[in-house]
């Protein structure tokens, strides 16, 4: 069986969409089939300022939502980060293999650390990437699913995995991204050009999963649309309109043609009440059964307890086996 792995951080309350859309989606189909491993990348949330009280409560909030949004903790293991030691000891490798140029080069760190300039920036915004590629390769992942935004990284690691393979000995399986073409990029809904976001949307543009029904009707309606009336899609001349499109597509499963001719001649008013109807009637189940999650903390712990001990049995082995070929006296 092929192995899948992808990380998800615990850097906010609710998930939104995009991260449903664009990775935890296919993450929940790619455990049938797959050897899939899903971690909570509670290290990488460290990169920027933290409350303990709010780390605490948002990985487990994540862990409840991933269940509630269908990742099975029987079918998947499913665990957090900083439960595997391993993770920050080939971080450390992959970081003493990578090239200052090559990690400067890296276009999250430079759009993260550009609002308050790369000086007053963590080094562990920096060093973020190696971390990520150790993630992937401690379980030898065949596929890493995520969303566009990803792709930068995900090449660092197969670049990363070659090296270390060609210097040292084959160690890393070279990991391949899975990116799908139709949600890659979920936009913010009142900023539709920009990417929707966790860290710099503003609370009306973001749909989140935990958000209440009411909550997430309104915005929708609000959503910005575009000149003209025609629902079409149309990316460069209708952000707006062909976001909505392909959120309703992404839910419903009606292709984006059918839903062009349906509504024809209806106005965008229609369209977007559609679309809040849609998105509504998806998340409201999800929603009740995170809140019914999180009820039983000591059940969450118990789950995330055994992903991290398997994660830990997988991720060990890597490591001895990175230690072995690298030199390291055993
Ligand atoms: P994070 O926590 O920012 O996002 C989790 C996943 O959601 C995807 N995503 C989106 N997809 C489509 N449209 C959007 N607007 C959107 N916003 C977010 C992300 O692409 C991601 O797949 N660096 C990673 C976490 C990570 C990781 C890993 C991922 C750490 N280690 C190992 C894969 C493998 C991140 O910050 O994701």
């Amino acid at each position: 069986m092929k192995r899948v792995l992808s990380g998800i951080q615990p850097t906010s309350d609710s998930f939104h969409l995009g991260n449903y859309l664009g990775a935890v989606k296919q993450w929940v189909e790619l455990q049938d089939g797959h050897d899939a491993f899903y971690c909570i990348v509670d290290l990488h949330a460290l990169t920027i300022e933290t409350d303990p009280a709010l780390l605490r409560k948002r990985t487990l909030a994540s862990a409840a939502q991933l269940i509630a949004l269908g990742i099975s903790p029987e079918k998947s293991t499913l665990f957090v980060q900083s439960q595997v030691p391993q993770h920050n000891q080939l971080g450390w490798i992959m970081e003493c293999l990578t090239g200052f140029g090559e990690a400067s080069r890296m276009t999250q760190f430079k759009d993260k650390s550009s609002k308050s300039g790369a000086d007053s920036s963590r080094v562990g915004l920096f060093t973020y990437p190696m971390l990520q590629a150790a993630d992937i390769l401690l379980y030898q992942a065949h596929f890493v699913p995520v969303g566009e935004d990803q792709r930068q990284h995900i090449e660092l690691t197969r670049d990363l995995a070659g090296r270390f393979n060609s210097r040292y000995g084959q160690t890393f399986q070279l990991p391949e991204a899975y990116i799908l073409k139709t949600a890659a990029k979920i936009n913010d809904i009142q900023e539709p050009t920009a990417k929707m976001s966790k860290s710099s949307g503003a609370v009306a543009g973001v749909i989140e999963i935990m958000d209440s029904p009411e909550a997430n009707l309104k915005k929708i309606k609000s959503a910005v649309t575009d000149a003209g009336k025609e629902v079409r899609f149309n990316l460069a001349e209708k952000p707006g309109i062909s976001n909505l499109l392909t959120i309703h597509s992404a839910l419903s499963g009606q292709s984006i043609d059918s839903l062009e001719k349906d509504f024809e001649g209806k106005g965008y008013g229609d369209f977007k009440g559609a679309v809040a109807e849609v998105v509504v009637e998806y998340l409201r189940p999800i929603r009740a059964r995170a809140l019914e999650l999180l009820e039983d903390e000591k059940h969450l712990l118990d789950i995330l307890h055994q992903g991290s001990e398997k994660a830990r049995s997988v991720a060990s082995k890597t490591l001895e086996s990175t230690y072995k070929n690298l030199g390291v006296v055993l």
